[in-house]
Protein backbone atom coordinates (compact mmCIF):
# COMPACT_ATOMS: atom_id res chain seq x y z
CA UNK A 1 0.00 0.00 0.00
CA UNK A 2 1.47 2.78 -0.85
CA UNK A 3 0.49 6.07 0.80
CA UNK A 4 1.71 10.05 0.56
CA UNK A 5 1.46 11.87 4.13
CA UNK A 6 0.98 15.38 3.83
CA UNK A 7 2.19 17.51 7.14
CA UNK A 8 2.45 21.57 7.96
CA UNK A 9 4.63 20.96 11.37
CA UNK A 10 6.70 19.35 13.17
CA UNK A 11 5.26 15.48 12.37
CA UNK A 12 5.37 13.40 15.39
CA UNK A 13 2.74 11.28 14.56
CA UNK A 14 4.36 10.83 10.73
CA UNK A 15 7.27 9.38 12.65
CA UNK A 16 5.52 6.87 14.74
CA UNK A 17 4.57 5.86 10.83
CA UNK A 18 8.40 5.93 9.60
CA UNK A 19 9.06 3.87 12.70
CA UNK A 20 6.64 1.35 12.19
CA UNK A 21 7.49 0.96 8.74
CA UNK A 22 11.46 0.78 9.47
CA UNK A 23 10.54 -1.86 12.22
CA UNK A 24 8.03 -4.17 10.17
CA UNK A 25 4.76 -3.23 12.44
CA UNK A 26 3.55 -1.87 9.55
CA UNK A 27 3.54 -4.13 6.82
CA UNK A 28 3.09 -3.92 3.19
CA UNK A 29 3.12 -0.08 3.56
CA UNK A 30 5.39 1.91 1.67
CA UNK A 31 5.52 5.90 2.50
CA UNK A 32 5.93 7.14 -1.65
CA UNK A 33 6.37 10.83 -0.27
CA UNK A 34 5.81 12.97 2.44
CA UNK A 35 4.30 16.87 1.20
CA UNK A 36 4.34 20.18 3.27
CA UNK A 37 1.87 23.78 2.53
CA UNK A 38 5.22 25.30 3.71
CA UNK A 39 9.12 25.71 3.18
CA UNK A 40 11.14 24.85 6.88
CA UNK A 41 8.42 21.91 8.71
CA UNK A 42 10.00 19.85 10.60
CA UNK A 43 7.96 17.06 9.03
CA UNK A 44 9.83 17.48 5.69
CA UNK A 45 12.89 17.69 7.43
CA UNK A 46 12.86 14.59 9.44
CA UNK A 47 11.20 12.62 6.38
CA UNK A 48 14.17 13.71 4.24
CA UNK A 49 16.45 12.68 6.88
CA UNK A 50 14.67 9.12 6.44
CA UNK A 51 15.50 8.74 3.26
CA UNK A 52 11.95 9.48 1.90
CA UNK A 53 10.70 11.94 -1.17
CA UNK A 54 9.60 15.39 -0.25
CA UNK A 55 7.68 17.66 -1.77
CA UNK A 56 6.78 21.31 -0.89
CA UNK A 57 3.30 22.64 -2.66
CA UNK A 58 3.81 26.37 -1.18
CA UNK A 59 0.30 27.97 -0.89
CA UNK A 60 1.44 31.20 -0.59
CA UNK A 61 3.29 30.74 -3.95
CA UNK A 62 -0.21 30.64 -5.83
CA UNK A 63 -2.43 33.23 -6.88
CA UNK A 64 -5.54 31.66 -5.06
CA UNK A 65 -7.05 28.67 -3.58
CA UNK A 66 -7.78 26.82 -6.34
CA UNK A 67 -4.32 27.08 -7.86
CA UNK A 68 -2.93 25.59 -5.05
CA UNK A 69 -5.41 22.81 -4.66
CA UNK A 70 -5.04 21.71 -8.23
CA UNK A 71 -1.34 21.71 -7.89
CA UNK A 72 -1.69 19.79 -4.54
CA UNK A 73 -3.85 17.60 -6.22
CA UNK A 74 -1.35 16.56 -9.59
CA UNK A 75 1.65 16.38 -7.26
CA UNK A 76 0.17 13.77 -5.07
CA UNK A 77 -1.17 11.90 -7.97
CA UNK A 78 2.04 11.60 -9.72
CA UNK A 79 3.06 9.53 -6.23
CA UNK A 80 0.16 7.11 -7.11
CA UNK A 81 -0.91 6.25 -3.92
CA UNK A 82 -3.23 4.04 -2.88
CA UNK A 83 -4.11 6.79 0.48
CA UNK A 84 -3.22 9.88 0.90
CA UNK A 85 -3.10 10.41 5.25
CA UNK A 86 -3.19 14.43 6.75
CA UNK A 87 -1.09 13.97 9.55
CA UNK A 88 -1.31 16.79 11.25
CA UNK A 89 -1.93 19.29 7.63
CA UNK A 90 -3.35 22.33 8.38
CA UNK A 91 -5.15 23.40 5.10
CA UNK A 92 -8.33 22.51 3.75
CA UNK A 93 -8.59 20.70 0.42
CA UNK A 94 -10.94 22.04 -2.32
CA UNK A 95 -13.07 19.80 -4.61
CA UNK A 96 -10.80 19.11 -6.85
CA UNK A 97 -8.52 17.16 -4.39
CA UNK A 98 -11.26 15.26 -2.87
CA UNK A 99 -12.92 13.86 -5.65
CA UNK A 100 -8.90 12.79 -6.80
CA UNK A 101 -8.98 10.92 -3.74
CA UNK A 102 -12.20 10.09 -2.94
CA UNK A 103 -12.69 7.97 0.23
CA UNK A 104 -8.80 7.55 0.39
CA UNK A 105 -7.68 10.79 2.19
CA UNK A 106 -7.38 9.95 5.54
CA UNK A 107 -7.48 12.30 8.23
CA UNK A 108 -6.37 12.40 12.23
CA UNK A 109 -7.82 15.03 14.75
CA UNK A 110 -6.89 15.68 18.24
CA UNK A 111 -10.78 15.53 19.42
CA UNK A 112 -13.51 13.27 19.54
CA UNK A 113 -15.51 14.98 16.26
CA UNK A 114 -17.78 15.90 15.73
CA UNK A 115 -17.03 17.87 18.75
CA UNK A 116 -13.94 20.47 18.57
CA UNK A 117 -13.36 20.18 14.59
CA UNK A 118 -10.52 22.94 13.31
CA UNK A 119 -7.27 23.96 13.86
CA UNK A 120 -7.55 23.77 17.32
CA UNK A 121 -9.23 21.19 18.82
CA UNK A 122 -7.68 20.51 21.96
CA UNK A 123 -7.92 24.13 22.90
CA UNK A 124 -11.44 24.60 22.23
CA UNK A 125 -12.16 21.61 24.21
CA UNK A 126 -10.47 23.03 26.85
CA UNK A 127 -11.75 25.70 26.59
CA UNK A 128 -15.38 24.47 26.86
CA UNK A 129 -14.63 22.44 29.92
CA UNK A 130 -15.33 19.60 28.97
CA UNK A 131 -13.63 15.98 31.06
CA UNK A 132 -13.35 13.49 28.28
CA UNK A 133 -12.27 14.51 24.83
CA UNK A 134 -9.62 12.40 22.29
CA UNK A 135 -8.80 11.57 18.87
CA UNK A 136 -10.41 10.27 16.01
CA UNK A 137 -9.20 9.23 12.57
CA UNK A 138 -11.66 9.23 9.51
CA UNK A 139 -12.07 9.70 6.14
CA UNK A 140 -11.97 13.42 5.04
CA UNK A 141 -14.27 14.80 2.78
CA UNK A 142 -14.92 18.66 2.04
CA UNK A 143 -15.72 20.09 5.42
CA UNK A 144 -13.16 20.87 7.89
CA UNK A 145 -12.68 17.70 9.68
CA UNK A 146 -15.84 15.90 8.49
CA UNK A 147 -16.26 12.34 6.87
CA UNK A 148 -16.62 9.14 7.64
CA UNK A 149 -15.09 7.82 11.17
CA UNK A 150 -12.53 5.11 11.46
CA UNK A 151 -11.21 4.82 15.06
CA UNK A 152 -11.78 6.89 17.73
CA UNK A 153 -10.64 7.01 21.46
CA UNK A 154 -11.30 8.78 24.54
CA UNK A 155 -8.75 10.70 26.43
CA UNK A 156 -9.70 12.11 29.99
CA UNK A 157 -9.01 15.74 30.45
CA UNK A 158 -7.56 16.44 33.83
CA UNK A 159 -7.85 19.63 36.19
CA UNK A 160 -4.40 20.11 35.47
CA UNK A 161 -3.65 19.91 31.54
CA UNK A 162 -2.47 22.48 29.80
CA UNK A 163 -3.38 22.17 26.06
CA UNK A 164 0.41 21.06 25.72
CA UNK A 165 -0.01 18.45 28.24
CA UNK A 166 -3.19 16.87 27.00
CA UNK A 167 -2.23 17.40 23.25
CA UNK A 168 0.65 15.41 24.41
CA UNK A 169 -1.28 12.66 26.05
CA UNK A 170 -4.31 12.45 22.67
CA UNK A 171 -1.17 12.37 20.36
CA UNK A 172 -0.14 9.36 21.92
CA UNK A 173 -3.51 7.71 21.52
CA UNK A 174 -3.26 8.56 18.20
CA UNK A 175 -0.31 7.41 16.78
CA UNK A 176 -1.33 4.27 18.11
CA UNK A 177 -4.65 4.66 16.17
CA UNK A 178 -3.67 6.21 12.86
CA UNK A 179 -1.04 2.75 12.70
CA UNK A 180 -3.64 0.25 13.55
CA UNK A 181 -5.44 1.60 11.01
CA UNK A 182 -2.82 2.01 8.05
CA UNK A 183 -2.50 -1.41 9.02
CA UNK A 184 -6.24 -2.57 8.58
CA UNK A 185 -6.31 -0.28 4.91
CA UNK A 186 -3.04 -2.50 4.12
CA UNK A 187 -5.01 -5.49 4.65
CA UNK A 188 -7.70 -4.32 2.92
CA UNK A 189 -9.97 -4.14 5.44
C1 LIG B 1 -2.09 16.12 15.55
O1 LIG B 1 -2.58 16.08 16.87
C2 LIG B 1 -3.24 16.16 14.56
O2 LIG B 1 -4.37 15.47 14.98
C3 LIG B 1 -3.53 17.63 14.48
O3 LIG B 1 -2.26 18.21 14.43
C4 LIG B 1 -1.37 17.44 15.24
C5 LIG B 1 -0.09 17.23 14.47
O4 LIG B 1 0.96 16.84 15.32
N1 LIG B 1 -4.37 17.93 13.35
C6 LIG B 1 -5.39 18.79 13.40
O5 LIG B 1 -5.64 19.48 14.37
C7 LIG B 1 -6.23 18.85 12.13
N2 LIG B 1 -7.44 19.53 12.36
P1 LIG B 1 2.36 16.39 14.73
O6 LIG B 1 2.76 17.38 13.66
O7 LIG B 1 3.29 16.40 15.90
O8 LIG B 1 2.18 15.00 14.16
Amino acid sequence: MRIVVLVSGTGSNLQAVIDAVASGELENVEIAAVGADKHGTYGVERSAAAGIETFVVNFKDYADRGDWNHALTEKCLSYAPDYVVSSGFMRIVGEEFINAFDGTYINTHPALLPSFPGAHGVRDALAYGVKVTGCTVHIADAGVDTGPILRQEAVAIEDTDTEESLHERIKVVERRLLIATLADLAQGN
